[in-house]
């Protein structure tokens, strides 16, 4: 089992090249299934989700594998629509899959994603757009068996912007006959980038970015060699973990657009933020300033996976912040690991209240989340003394490497091998 040891106190300076998103790479990776040809995904990250998506390629038969240009896959030797149980569990956002498989093949069976880490995962407004276009689907018995002799374009109404609900109904309406209109979409950058995506191939979907989306179906699909854009929450890590530890970085590739709402509140705590065509740098000295309530909201609003990364930068601020969590029930998880650094946290239900606190203490810490377990590197990176962050296999779920980059900067963290079990 890995840990990742971190002796707080040093600043960061210099500079880390920001890698692929995550987020935009695995429904793309979903989406390669509807070409059945050749594509190479450039700048796609190494992640254990990525991983994961390459193991679903190869079980339905497809080729995923990685070359010196980036990840090469070809899905002309699909044979199967079927997912198997280990691996739908292992990567909670597996049933963007769903549209993909149900467009190309005409059926598909998936086991239900069930709930995780950050609480109950529905994908009700998944199912009900994919009946819209004609899927037949019988979810009983945590099973999914869908059936489509023929997909047709509807108009497609989600009662709220689901991300995931939004990339499958883009995928599936490519292989539906006529036009699809979905309103009230999600308007993430990564919705953009799988439009992108898309189109390289020969799609034909306009929209991305507003909350209409509309894709005329039915047009054969091609392969491309596609670059996968940089990952805005990977860029906000970095950017908190400098306003925490203090110093002055740059980060390449980050854009800022992707990250207004976050760069606001960090120039509220007292950061310079400055950012080109080149990357966001960013300057922090002394103690950051508390901010105006932080309320997570579907893009263009604070982004819920920026959250608890934020918070770890706000823990030895001046004042009180008050964080404000709507998207996923259980995404606090985090709160009483900061709590053993020394934090002043106080949860109530959706609210949690940050106090700063003129210190931070190194402490045996446990991730309990993907970016949960982010925030106690960008936490321990201003602590006194050494953390130990064990169960760090939910870090490499979404940070290709985490320490090597912060490391990079000159943070004074190692990856460490323990015998003994995790927890
Ligand atoms: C995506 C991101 C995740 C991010 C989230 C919100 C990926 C791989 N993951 O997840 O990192 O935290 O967006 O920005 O891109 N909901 C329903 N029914 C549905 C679908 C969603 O009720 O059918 C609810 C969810 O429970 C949640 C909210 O809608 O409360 C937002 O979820 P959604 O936007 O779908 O998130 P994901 O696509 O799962």
């Amino acid at each position: 089992m890995s840990q990742l040891l971190v002796k707080g106190g040093c600043r960061l300076t210099g500079e880390v090249t920001v890698q692929g998103a995550k987020n935009s790479v695995l429904p793309i990776l979903a989406a390669t299934l509807l070409t059945g040809s050749p594509v190479m995904l450039r700048g796609c990250p190494h992640l254990r989700d990525v991983d994961a998506s390459i193991r679903i390629l190869q079980g339905l038969g497809c080729r995923a594998v990685w070359e010196q240009d980036g990840l090469a896959v070809d899905t002309a030797g699909l044979e199967g629509c079927s997912i198997s149980d280990s691996l739908m569990r292992e990567m909670r956002s597996s049933a963007i899959f769903l549209g993909a498989i149900l467009a190309r093949c005409g059926r598909a069976e998936l086991s239900y994603p069930g709930g995780c880490e950050l609480g109950p995962r529905p994908i009700d407004l998944h199912l009900a757009g994919l009946r819209d276009l004609g899927a037949e689907i019988d979810d009983t018995g945590g099973h999914l068996r869908c059936r489509a002799v023929r997909l047709r374009g509807a108009d497609l109404v989600l009662s709220l912007p689901s991300v995931g609900a939004t990339e499958n109904l883009m995928l599936a309406a490519c292989g539906a006959e006529g036009i699809t209109t979905i309103s009230n979409a999600a308007r993430e950058p990564e919705i953009i980038d799988l439009q992108a995506f898309l189109n390289a191939c020969g799609g034909c979907v306009s929209g991305a970015g507003t909350s209409t989306v509309t894709i005329r179906g039915g047009r054969p699909l091609h392969g491309c060699t596609y670059t996968v854009m940089p990952d805005r929450i990977v860029a906000a890590t970095y950017l908190c973990a400098a306003a925490s530890a203090g110093g002055r970085i740059f980060l390449r590739g980050a854009r800022e657009a992707h990250l207004a709402t976050v760069t606001a509140l960090l120039r509220e705590a007292g950061c310079t933020v400055a950012s080109d065509a080149a990357g966001i740098g960013c300057t922090c000295e002394g103690r950051l300033r508390a901010v105006r309530p932080v309320r997570t909201a579907p893009y263009p609003g604070f982004p819920t996976d920026a959250q608890a990364v934020l918070m770890a930068a706000l823990l030895r601020s001046r004042g009180t912040t008050v964080f404000e969590e709507n998207m996923f029930a259980s995404r606090y998880r985090h709160v009483d690991e900061l709590i053993r650094m020394g934090a002043d946290i106080r949860v109530s239900g959706r609210t949690a209240v940050v106090s700063g606190t003129e210190r931070l203490y190194g402490a045996p810490v446990r991730c309990t989340d993907l970016r949960g377990g982010a925030a106690l590197c960008v936490a321990a990176l201003a602590a006194e003394g050494e953390s130990r962050i064990t169960e760090i296999s939910h870090i490499d779920r979404g940070y290709e490497c985490l320490e090597r980059d912060l490391a990079a900067l000159g943070a004074e963290i190692v990856r460490a091998e323990t015998d003994e079990s995790e927890g």
